[in-house]
């Protein structure tokens, strides 16, 4: 690997930013051989025990209108007292805005010695080598945890046992512009070098 690779790479890395369903360009599409190349570069990420536990669904064209169907009726029949018109509205409609969006999932091995966390840990590297793939290739995208996420009466809609999780979903789209910059606190905050 060359001086000129790790500079490209702490730009790729520097200059990603979650795009959000509004920043999408209407009607544009990522390809899918991108997604699959960005998915395969996710399961490049380390895992305790070689447990893999990732499990990505994509959903695109249709299959996005059927998840959010779903995950608007869903919200409907838990939310009791607590419903909210315009929160249904923006579960049945905001994801139609997404290229692609893919439900992040931890699948668990039957009598995994792996502590969750450490499958978890797994599952959001994957998830960073997913997005930073997007963004290489010009494209974004971002992980949202909201909606229907932690429903346990949502796992079988993805195929999960009482074990595994739903961890959200990336939501992928072609960028209109990029958000304006980041910030990040001073490194020396959250860094301490212990020399001696
Ligand atoms: C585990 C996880 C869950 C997230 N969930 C949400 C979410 O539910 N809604 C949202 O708007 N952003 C969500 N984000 C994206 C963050 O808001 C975003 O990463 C943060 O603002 C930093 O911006 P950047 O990604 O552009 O650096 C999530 C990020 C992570 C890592």
């Amino acid at each position: 690997m060359s001086q000129q690779s790790a500079e490209t790479l702490n730009d790729i890395i520097q200059y990603r930013r979650s795009v959000k369903t509004g920043l999408f360009k209407p009607n544009e599409s990522i390809p899918d051989e991108v997604i699959q190349q960005a998915l395969i570069n996710a399961t490049w990420a380390p895992n305790h025990g070689k447990t893999e536990p990732w499990y990505f669904i994509v959903y695109t064209g249709e299959g996005i209108k059927k998840l959010c169907d779903f995950q608007a009726e869903l919200y409907k029949s838990e939310s009791g007292d607590k419903f909210n018109e315009a929160k249904y509205q923006k579960l049945k409609e905001d994801y139609q805005k997404a290229s692609h969006v893919i439900a992040i999932c931890m699948k668990r091995e039957g009598f995994s010695k792996i502590p969750e966390i450490e499958d978890m840990c797994a599952v959001a590297c994957a998830v960073q080598n997913l997005a930073l793939s997007l963004h290489a290739y010009g494209y974004g995208g971002y992980w949202t945890t909201g909606g229907i996420t932690y429903y346990a009466s949502a796992k079988s809609f993805f195929d999960l046992g009482e074990q595994d999780r739903l961890m959200g979903f990336y939501l992928c789209g072609v960028p209109l512009s990029m958000p304006a910059a980041s910030q990040r606190k001073p490194l020396a905050d959250k860094v301490n070098w212990v020399t001696g």
